[in-house]
């Protein structure tokens, strides 16, 4: 058969998506280079110029990032570097291949403000630096490559190779007979196993532009935890619901960044499960 998307090279392959996503292009049968830092700095253009110039790849795939919302607060230069600067690169050195460049983008490019799904026609204004950081990444995508590019944004993502909302909340409710969760932000928890399927739907028909892909359906942080607990077997935890500016976070968040996921669905003819379902699929093979 054919490999319509390898060689490929997934940037951030060891990061809690990346490592589903390499997964899931192995069972694909696509022939896909594991590349993260330091084999790989993306804020250096020599090395992203020099990994991409000797593997040549079809499709370069990028889930890296300074991902750490509050952290990037205090690390303003550094979220710019990777998350802004580190795109552009890759842009620059696939445009020279003429590979095609995937990006993965966030909901935090959206203030939150809409009170319904955003389209990837709404208009962006992040609010903190993370999402600042990610809409350069974006824009500096768009300024090197008019086509041959896809941006995917999502959001609120867990999976079992790395820190994520699920397993710390099971933790805590572990040791904790009452939690003060927030339940002003909604959004989409998204199961990176069920988004890497959608990335690679999107790879594998070479879609053009900016895509918002996430699991179906929206909660809050509490009803999201709510859920977990009763999965879990944790029914017994109080859940005490607080507003985000309780919390007192460094960043600021979006309160509402549902995505609408229309676009993906009309053009792939896939809708990815819904949050309760995938959740439920995370859980079931997972010891926590
Ligand atoms: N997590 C979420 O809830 C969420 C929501 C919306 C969108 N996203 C986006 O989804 C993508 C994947 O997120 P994730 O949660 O899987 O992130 P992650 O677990 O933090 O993984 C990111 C990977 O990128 C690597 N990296 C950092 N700086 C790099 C550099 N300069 N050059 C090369 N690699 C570098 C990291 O290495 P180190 O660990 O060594 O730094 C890590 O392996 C990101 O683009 C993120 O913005 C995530």
């Amino acid at each position: 058969m054919e490999d319509f998307l390898g060689p490929c090279i997934v940037v951030g392959a060891r990061g809690m998506l990346g490592q589903d996503l390499c997964a899931a292009l192995r069972e694909a049968g696509t022939q896909t280079v594991e590349m993260d830092i330091p084999e790989m700095d993306i804020t250096s253009l020599s090395s992203v110029v020099g990994v991409l110039g000797k593997i040549k790849p079809k499709l370069v795939i990028n889930v890296a990032a300074l991902t750490d919302v509050d952290g990037c607060e205090s690390q303003q230069e550094q979220a710019f570097r990777v998350n802004a600067t580190g795109p552009e690169n890759l842009a620059m050195a696939a445009s020279n291949l003429g590979s095609f460049l995937v990006h993965i983008s966030t909901d935090y490019v959206f203030d939150g403000s809409k009170n319904r799904p955003y389209t990837e026609d709404d208009l962006p204004n992040p609010l903190g630096t993370y999402g600042k950081s990610k809409l350069e990444g974006e824009l500096g995508i768009k300024r090197v490559l008019t086509t041959n590019y896809c941006i995917i944004r999502t959001q609120w993502l867990y999976g079992a190779n790395g820190k994520n909302f699920v397993d710390t909340i099971i933790g805590a409710g572990k040791t904790n007979k009452a939690l003060e969760i927030v339940n002003d932000q909604f959004g989409s928890p998204t199961y990176t196993v069920d988004l890497s399927a959608g990335i690679i739907k999107l790879c594998s028909i070479g879609a053009n532009g900016i895509f918002h892909v996430t699991n179906s359906g929206y909660t809050t942080w509490s009803g999201f935890a709510s859920k977990i607990f009763k999965l879990a077997g944790l029914d017994d935890v109080e859940i005490q619901n607080i507003d985000t500016r309780r919390l007192g976070r460094p960043a600021p968040r979006p309160l509402y960044s549902v995505l609408d996921n229309s676009r993906f669905t009309r053009l792939t003819g896939m809708k990815l499960p819904n949050w309760e379902d995938a959740l439920g699929k995370y859980l079931s093979g997972r010891t926590v």
